[in-house]
């Protein structure tokens, strides 16, 4: 890896095959454009051979057989979870949950230690920037156990209000729950004040990172929160696998999430008892081979370094916000990379008179993908007075003449729509 001679994204393209070789349908020229970077990350190369190489040499079901082939597979797997937790920073990695995806970390978390611990009177704190994956397992805990749920509103610029949340906060809040990276907005939340803050109300944190994992380093002991959850198909895993880190004495206390083979010590016909963790939270065989990818995934990204990834998306994002303020009619939602640096590596926008469904249709046609509709984060579009808003998100594969490319098709297509409407 020579990062001295090229930039970052010249240097990791060379491993993404999808960035290589797409090629617009029936087209032999034009490449195709990926914007969409927070719905999914493009896959490299090694984690492409470290699904092959678990299937061609290595398949067998984890903790179970005394044979070769699984005791491989498990040392594959558990490695995996040793990767994972040295990324986060945990104290263990016996605090490494594997689950399907983050939603079904925070489902976890929702329904074993929520069910466990929440009742009537108690209060959950959320924020209106939350993905539906944040509002949705909290609203259906409400329900169940009769806790409230209050929302934390957003400054003028997008940004946490800082000042409701010191409003909001108090002895009956039990659980702050926050993205740390809006995948709408971009914006970047102060994770560490608000769980130094919540921590003297003796509540605790979870945060969700789905859109920082891969953007930025993540140390959950310096952050000083309690929960984590990450999917591993938008920081170059694979599709099927994501994690939930949690203090381990929290998770020790919390009752099993599904019952079955795996998280088991013994089983009578008249009741269980529960194995370590954190096999107690992983019931059935699980997603083995996109686990030890997703392993492959964290190396990768460590290895091209977080120093890099973010000062060239930091440049990237810079570029993309200069670009966009010069098109006549658009605005930019969240704060903009002079009001908040750090923000994330993505620009969701609106075009006056135009609808974001065409915009993004348009551009499909020139090859350039990028999402438009609600994004999962309808409460903050209600907000905002909108249905739907264009969003371009970005990665350390993205280059200046990727943003260049779409900048030009957008202003032509913003054209054609203004004559043709
Ligand atoms: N949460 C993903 C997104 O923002 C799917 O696109």
């Amino acid at each position: 890896m020579n990062l001295v001679d090229k930039n970052v994204a010249e240097r990791a393209r060379e491993d993404f095959p999808l960035l290589q070789e797409l090629c617009l349908e029936g087209s032999t020229k034009s490449q195709i454009v990926y914007l969409d970077y927070a719905a999914t990350s493009q896959k490299p190369l090694q984690v492409l051979k470290a699904l092959e190489h678990y299937y061609t040499y290595e398949n067998a079901n984890v903790h179970r057989g005394a044979h070769q082939l699984s005791v491989k597979a498990t040392e594959a797997f558990e490695s995996a979870r040793d990767i994972t937790a040295n990324f986060v920073n945990a104290s263990s990695s016996r605090e490494i949950v594997f689950t399907r995806n983050a939603t079904e970390g925070i489902n976890l978390i929702a329904r074993s230690w929520g069910d466990a611990n929440l009742e009537k009177g108690d209060e959950i704190l959320l924020s209106i920037m939350e993905h539906h994956s944040n509002l949705v397992p909290w609203q259906l805990l409400a329900k169940r156990t009769g806790c409230s749920i209050r929302y934390v509103g957003i400054t003028e610029s997008g940004e946490f209000d800082f000042d409701d949340f010191r409003k909001k906060l108090n002895k009956q809040t039990k659980l702050v729950s926050l993205v740390h990276i809006s995948n709408t907005l971009g914006t970047c939340n102060p994770i560490k004040e608000v769980a130094e803050l919540a921590r003297i109300f003796g509540s605790l944190v979870l945060v969700d990172a789905c859109q920082s994992l891969a953007h930025q380093p993540i140390d959950v002991r310096s952050l000083d929160i309690d929960f984590l959850v990450g999917s591993s198909h938008k920081i170059c895993g694979p599709t099927g696998v994501g994690f939930l880190w949690g203090r381990e004495h929290i998770l020790d206390q919390m009752p099993p999430f599904l019952g079955g083979g795996e998280m088991i010590q013994d089983v009578f016909l008249d009741h269980s008892t529960w194995a370590e963790l954190p096999q107690k939270f992983e019931a059935g065989t699980p997603a083995i081979a996109e686990s030890i990818a997703m392993g492959s995934a964290i190396q990768y990204l460590e290895e091209l370094g977080f120093d890099n990834i973010q000062k060239w998306e930091r440049n990237l994002i810079n570029y993309l916000f200069d670009k966009l303020f010069s098109v006549q009619g658009l605005r930019t939602l969240g704060p903009p990379p002079d009001k908040q640096p750090h923000r994330g590596a993505l620009a969701t926008f609106t075009v006056e008179g135009l609808h974001s469904n065409d915009i993004a249709g348009m551009l499909d046609l020139a090859g350039i993908c990028i999402r438009s509709g609600h994004h999962c984060c309808q409460p903050l579009h209600r907000y905002y007075s909108l249905t739907s808003t264009a969003r371009a998100s970005l990665s350390f594969t993205t280059t200046i003449q990727e943003i260049d490319q779409f900048i030009e098709e957008l202003i032509s297509v913003i054209s054609f729509l203004r004559k043709n409407s």
